[in-house]
């Protein structure tokens, strides 16, 4: 397996540290500070169905494919408007495909599940050409009323085709079940038989402990990644992190003891756009040219659940 297109689309809203200054009781310097972030994306006249359409026309675009040539449509998506039908039947449509397809949850960790999981259809010979679509719009389970986790994201979509290839080295997936640190709880229907009724809440999150996590179990998974590639961490060419915290990055760099710019960054621009966020910098850094065949891409990330994921690719 191999990526041959790529495609991302952000909302065209782009909201400061000095907008939330506004009504947040937080500053530009507070926020950079502690995040690295200087402005995010929000949807505001746009959907996230209409960016996910964008991102997933120029991934088809850049593949020189047709949307009828697809076998397969992986949607990863934290939560969206729509619980039914899923986000891959609703892109289906839009962008003229005719394949089946399925959407995955895996928090911010879902681009590198995705990859995963395409490997193993093309490998088991389901498959040759899927379409991953990562569209995410976490500022909408965010409570806008305080400033511990609003400051933190921005919506944004990213799309990768996936052909036939041998660029898909090693993977590795990890899942520490502690749903207390970060979760958002939906207000389902209310039914006349259900007892201790439970109400929604907006994001809640414990940001050091998360953060700590963030670190070790990220620097764990690349690691573990490395060693089943059976390459060395100097043999990557750049480190593809979800972009949640630059201090989050930063300390994974420090343990992995690997020099600053093969760290790339673009959540000064976006924010953490979730699972959206690494196919984003993908994209970006291949419109900058500065990706060419022969680098070797180490790609991690770390969400709530916790769950993480690694993978290693040798870029075609
Ligand atoms: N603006 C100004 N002050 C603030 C803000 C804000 N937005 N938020 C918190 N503060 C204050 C706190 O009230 C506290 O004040 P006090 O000292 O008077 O009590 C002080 O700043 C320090 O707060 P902490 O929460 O201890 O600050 P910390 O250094 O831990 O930074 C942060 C907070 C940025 C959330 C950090 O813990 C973090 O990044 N954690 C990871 C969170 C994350 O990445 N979440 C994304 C989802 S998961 C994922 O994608 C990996």
């Amino acid at each position: 397996m191999k990526i041959i297109g790529t495609g991302s689309a952000l909302p065209s809203l782009r909201v400061t540290n000095h907008d939330l200054e506004g009504f947040l009781d937080t500053s530009d310097e507070w926020i950079t500070e502690r995040t690295g972030i200087k402005e995010r994306r929000l949807l505001s006249t746009e959907t996230l169905y209409d960016l996910a359409e964008e991102a997933a026309k120029k991934a088809l675009q850049s593949a020189g494919i047709g949307p009828e040539q697809l076998d397969f449509i992986i949607c990863s998506n934290v939560a969206n408007r729509f619980i039914t039908p899923g986000m891959n039947c609703i892109l289906q449509g839009s962008i003229g495909a005719t394949c089946a397809g399925l959407d995955i949850n895996v928090a911010c960790a879902g681009f590198v599940n995705a990859m995963m999981l395409a490997d193993s259809m093309m490998q088991a010979g389901r498959a040759s050409h899927i379409l991953i679509v990562c569209a995410e719009e976490p500022t909408k389970y965010c409570n806008w009323d305080e400033r511990d986790t609003s400051i933190l994201f921005g919506d944004g979509a990213a799309a990768v085709v996936l052909g036939p290839g041998n660029g898909f080295k090693a993977v590795q997936m990890s899942m520490i079940s502690n749903k207390d640190v970060l979760y958002y709880e939906r207000c389902m229907e209310k039914t006349p038989f259900e007892k201790n009724r439970v109400e929604g809440q907006p994001l809640v999150m414990k940001g050091r402990e998360l953060f700590r996590v963030a670190v070790s179990q990220s620097a764990k998974d690349i690691k573990i990644v490395l060693e089943k590639a059976g390459i060395q961490p100097s043999d990557v060419t750049y480190y593809l992190m979800h972009q949640a915290n630059k201090r989050i990055i930063e300390g994974i760099r420090a343990i992995l003891n690997e020099p600053e710019e093969k760290f790339p960054t673009n959540i000064e621009n976006y924010g953490n756009t979730s699972s959206a966020s690494i196919p984003i910098l993908l994209d970006e850094m291949l419109h900058a040219n500065r990706i060419h065949a022969g680098d070797t891409l180490l790609m991690s990330a770390f969400g709530a659940g916790f769950v993480s994921a690694a993978c290693v690719l040798q870029w075609e």
